[in-house]
């Protein structure tokens, strides 16, 4: 998945684009490119592998325009290199395409309607700006650009100059996120909301299949057949200090510190009093259901686990939570009458989405909680919960993990009445978080123990193992170490032969009915020579224990348990010196599948 962003204004064109990749790099950081029109309509391209940083330096000084288009690459089809880099150029020269998706017929409209055409690049991108450049042939550009639509077949948000229209922006969006917003210096388009602080106060998000036409002073938005569209029209949210760093050298540990006002934050937006303040139609719609399936991928398929576990010990409703990029391409048997809930923290995983279009045509209810409202899930599903969290621009999940896991619990509340003290359980979360928090220097301890390891393994039972999960899937994203969690039941039907001397084992043991048989599953690791670690709560802890939480309700253990691993993996990866941010062939939120 890639950023675009494109500005027409009066001038500082260039500054307004590079502000915006540098905004949008957490979509992908393999390459970044621009086109910059000057005031004389002279077009400039500059692009090469590797981050925005390097792109200004590569960028001739004191050039600048009215007009430009930039991209930051996460590369799908060809290598992360210079001539696969965005933006790229008609045969002709006449048109310049940045894009962020995938075309999936891009060989065969090589093949059949361009064979005269060269090929610079493995993309499929410059196959849409030479289709262009073949309908030019007969029509005028709008009309070149909105046939070329009609021809693709995937995902595609593009933005495209034509050298003979040098003050003009053209737009087509289908599937993959794209936004214009419009401000007193020019119009701005962007995949997402961060790049128009600043620049705009409002914005519209786009439906699929649009095109458009963006000058410094005018946005026109039709469909393929050039029809007039109206569109909706948001106010942009977002300030600045909330995507800024601040005083903290990463936005990683920003987020993480961010949690504790999280959950005051989602406890302020969902209780009213001791009174739940949740959409009556969604809570009175659980009565006419009997399944839940969570749907979702990453660290939100495993904020789904906790979910499970709140729906079906309080509400006592069966519950499943299925992989997104699987049920794409599979139909499981549906016997109940299901309600799918979908977590996301961007609403634009393009894996969910394809789940959630099938779920609405089938008719069943669907239920999106995520940390953006305005996205594309948000625009489709049934019911939508937002779980207040705040940007988040570290590409490993952190707060939204916590954010999602409390704003099911306060749902479970209002569904089934049966969580007494629920806000005063989160209150006292948000205070634990903040002890934890104030105990780093005991983590980094342990990050350094951990950091020469080839491997990993977390182990524990239930919601422990359900926490382990989340647990390694941050330490192997941001570290590169190869690490795993298992049911420590589960260790010695086969696992338990990748131990060896000193492989770091780290059990979590927070659940009075398993911490003993959790703890002596770990000695049994220790008998093959792991270097064992215990995460525990302060009313089980053993003295040589390596972290101790503060006691919590029961079912609210894994969100403090993960902000121990959220820093173990965070320490981990200072120690090796890795960019933490932004981890390697990572990406915010995938949109393509
Ligand atoms: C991945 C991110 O691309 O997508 C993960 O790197 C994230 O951090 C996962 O958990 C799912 O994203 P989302 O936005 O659907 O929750």
């Amino acid at each position: 998945m890639c950023g675009i962003v494109g500005f027409a204004g009066i001038k500082n064109s260039k500054e307004a684009v590079l502000n915006g990749l540098r905004k949008l790099e957490y979509r992908g950081y393999d390459s970044a490119g621009i086109a910059i029109s000057s005031s004389d309509n002279v077009l400039s391209i500059f692009k090469d592998k590797g981050r925005v940083e390097h792109l200004e330096e590569i960028i001739t000084k004191d050039l600048d325009g009215p007009l430009a288009i930039g991209h930051t690459r996460w590369a799908t089809h060809g290598k992360p290199n210079k001539i696969n880099a965005h933006p790229h150029i008609s045969n002709n020269k006449r048109f310049i395409i940045v894009h962020n998706g995938v075309i999936d017929n891009y060989k065969e409209l090589k093949y059949t309607k361009l064979s005269g055409f060269n090929f610079y690049s493995e993309t499929d991108t410059e196959v849409i700006v030479n289709l262009i450049e073949y309908y030019s042939r007969k029509y005028d550009v709008s009309s070149s650009i909105r046939i070329t639509a009609t021809k693709l077949e995937g995902s595609y948000s593009c933005l495209i100059i034509d050298k003979e229209t040098p003050d003009k922006i053209y737009v087509l969006k289908n599937k993959t996120p794209l936004l214009i917003g419009c401000g007193e210096k020019g119009n701005i388009i962007a995949s997402d909301v961060i790049p128009l602080i600043g620049y705009a106060t409002k914005y519209t998000n786009l439906e699929d299949q649009v095109f458009g036409i963006v000058t410094k002073d005018s946005v026109s938005i039709t469909d393929y057949l050039g029809n007039k569209l109206e569109y909706n029209v948001n106010q942009v949210s977002v300030n600045d200090e909330e995507i800024t760093l601040g005083r903290y050298p990463h936005y990683m540990l920003k987020e993480i510190e961010e949690q504790p006002d999280v959950i005051r934050r989602l406890i302020s937006k969902y209780f009213d009093g001791e009174n739940i303040i949740i959409n009556k139609d969604l809570v009175s719609m659980f009565k006419s259901i009997n399944k839940i399936n969570f749907v979702a991928a990453g660290t939100s398929m495993y904020a789904s686990l906790m979910g499970k576990y709140f729906f079906e010990k309080l509400c006592r409703i069966p519950s499943e939570v299925l992989q997104s990029s699987e049920l794409v391409y599979s139909s499981p048997l549906i016997k109940d009458v299901p309600l799918f809930i979908f977590l996301s923290q961007s609403g634009e995983t393009a894996d969910s989405i394809a789940v959630l279009k099938k779920v609405k045509e089938s008719g069943y209810p669907t239920l999106l909680i995520t940390n953006n409202i305005g996205s594309t899930m948000a625009s489709i599903s049934d019911y939508c919960l937002d779980i207040y969290a705040g940007p988040e621009i570290s590409v490993a999940s952190t707060k939204a993990y916590v954010a999602q896991v409390v704003t099911m619990s306060i749902l479970a509340k209002a569904v089934s009445g049966s969580i007494t003290k629920l806000k005063n359980h989160l209150k006292s979360l948000a205070k634990k978080t903040e002890e934890i928090l104030g105990k780093k220097v005991i983590i980094k301890g342990l990050a350094d123990q951990i950091k020469d390891a080839k491997a990993v393994f977390y182990i524990g039972r239930g919601i422990d193992y359900w926490a382990s999960l989340e647990s390694a899937l941050k330490l192997k994203e941001i570290s590169y170490i190869h690490t795993e969690a298992f049911s420590s039941g589960e260790l010695k039907h086969g696992t338990i032969a990748l131990i060896e001397e000193n492989v770091p084992v780290i059990a979590i043991c927070t659940q009075e009915g398993t911490n003993g048989i959790v703890r002596s599953n770990l000695i049994e690791t220790e008998a093959r020579g792991a270097k064992s670690f215990v995460i525990s709560m302060e009313s089980l802890s053993q003295s040589s224990d390596s972290f101790i939480i503060p006691n919590v309700s029961h079912y609210l253990t894994p969100l403090l348990t993960v902000v121990v691993t959220q820093l173990l993996a965070y320490y981990t990866a200072v120690n090796k010196n890795l960019d933490i941010d932004k981890p390697r062939n990572l990406a915010k939120s995938v949109t393509v599948e």
